[in-house]
């Protein structure tokens, strides 16, 4: 890796989010298909794991495919879903090696089978790796992920028979997510100069930091992610607490 910028001693964002956007636009206007893009926004979600995990960041959380991804194309999500198969497949050996755990956000249920059933695989023979953390969030909303927490919670309340909780509590919903062991993004980026959420993280990144890049995902690079972090490191976090 040969980043243009370098990086200071200052903490590192333990937990990055990436809302990966461009893909269509980047093949547009090489007049290609929009599935082009996607293939090319994969090769470099790949390069953007490898260069956190050389950086040592501890969880890394791609923006895969929303809840409202499903009203693309037929045609295009089919080929997202099996670029998403593909990727789980082939890079075990690549998790292996670099001792990656994968993770997923977003709601298994609503996934084609097979994906779900890859996706838990990857999961599972993972699970064991102590180096980068990387989650994938597919078929995930924020709206959606807090539905199903406050769901999970009722539900945990319900087999207690202890009935609805006297205080509803955001340690309790906090802890009903689907990850809840993991820490809240330091640091959220997202590319193609477009400045929206769009449904990204929204319990958890309450306290995120923003960066927002101009360049479209396929022509991300390492020197990118090497900015967002360099930015990131200048911002000073005051969590709602005001000037010292
Ligand atoms: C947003 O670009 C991108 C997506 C909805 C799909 C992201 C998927 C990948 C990068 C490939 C799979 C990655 C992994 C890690 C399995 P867009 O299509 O909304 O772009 P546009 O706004 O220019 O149309």
């Amino acid at each position: 890796m040969a980043p243009s910028v370098v990086l200071t001693s200052s903490p590192l964002p333990r937990h990055i989010g990436i809302i990966m956007d461009g893909n269509g636009r980047w093949a547009q206007r090489k007049k290609q298909l929009r599935t082009q893009g996607h293939l090319e926004g994969l090769k470099t979600a790949k390069k953007i794991v490898k260069a956190a995990s050389d950086l040592h960041i501890k969880f890394l959380t791609l923006y895969v495919f929303s809840t409202e991804n499903w009203k693309r194309t037929a045609e295009e999500v089919g080929f997202i879903m099996g670029l998403v198969k593909q990727y789980l497949k082939a890079e075990l050996d690549f998790y292996r090696e670099n001792r990656i755990r994968i993770r997923h956000a977003g709601d298994p249920e609503g996934l084609p089978p097979d994906i779900a059933r890859e996706l838990a695989e990857a999961c599972e023979d993972t699970r064991s790796f102590e180096g980068l953390q990387v989650i994938l969030a597919l078929n995930y909303g924020g709206r959606d992920a807090i539905v199903r927490a406050v769901g999970r919670w009722f539900d945990s309340l319900e087999k207690l028979e202890k009935g609805i909780p006297a205080k509803i509590t955001e340690e309790g919903i906090r802890g009903c997510l689907d990850n809840p062991d993991i820490p809240d993004p330091d640091l959220i980026i997202r590319t193609a100069g477009e400045y929206r959420t769009s449904n990204f993280l929204l319990w958890e990144g309450a306290y995120a930091e923003y960066y927002f890049s101009e360049t479209l995902w396929p022509d991300w690079t390492e020197a990118d992610l090497c900015a967002a972090i360099s930015a990131y490191q200048q911002r000073e976090r005051r969590f709602g607490g005001g000037n010292p």
